[in-house]
């Protein structure tokens, strides 16, 4: 799997759920699912982007197995947050009901951002 098409190739995906969370809060006069639209777009749309144009612009640090465990802990993570935020802000969950698995989330997404760090660290020139 190359990380830099796998980044680049989901992060329009949530740029599309964002856009269509902001036309319905926008329509709908309800703005409650702001936050959970906000970081579907950065999470999940702008840092992905900005991943897989790192990988492409440093195709050394993508072969590692720093890159792969980077794209796996971000994806599972960004991806259970984005659900958990919807529901959430949407009345659907109570704020003590995202526990234990949206902190596991937020620790997936932190180690993912750790490896990619430290692969930056290492092979950025
Ligand atoms: C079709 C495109 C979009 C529409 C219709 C839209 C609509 C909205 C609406 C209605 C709000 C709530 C505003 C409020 O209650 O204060 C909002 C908030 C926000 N939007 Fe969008 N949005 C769109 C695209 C984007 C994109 C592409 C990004 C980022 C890449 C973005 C980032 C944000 C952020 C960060 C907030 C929260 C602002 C805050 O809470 O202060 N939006 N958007
Ligand atoms: C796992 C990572 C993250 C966690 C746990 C997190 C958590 C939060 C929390 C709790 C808030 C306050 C929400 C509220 O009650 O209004 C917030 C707001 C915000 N965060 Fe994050 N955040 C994360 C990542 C990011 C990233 C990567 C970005 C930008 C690239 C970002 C941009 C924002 C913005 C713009 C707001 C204000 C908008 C709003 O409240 O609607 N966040 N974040």
């Amino acid at each position: 799997m190359n990380v830099s098409r796998g980044f680049l190739s989901i992060a329009p995906i949530y740029l599309i759920i964002g856009m269509l969370i902001g036309g319905y809060m926008g329509a709908s006069q309800d703005h409650s699912l702001a936050p959970a639209h906000a970081h579907i777009n950065l999470l999940g749309f702008t840092l992905m982007m900005i991943f897989g144009l790192y990988y492409a612009v440093f195709p050394a640090a993508a072969q590692t197995a720093l890159a792969k465990a980077h794209f796996w802990l971000f994806q599972i993570g960004a991806a259970i947050l984005a659900v958990m935020l919807v529901l959430l802000f949407s009345g659907r969950l109570l704020e003590e009901q995202m526990f234990p698995v949206a902190p596991l989330a937020e620790l997936a997404v932190l180690l993912g951002v750790l490896a990619f760090t430290i692969n930056v660290w290492r092979h950025t020139r």
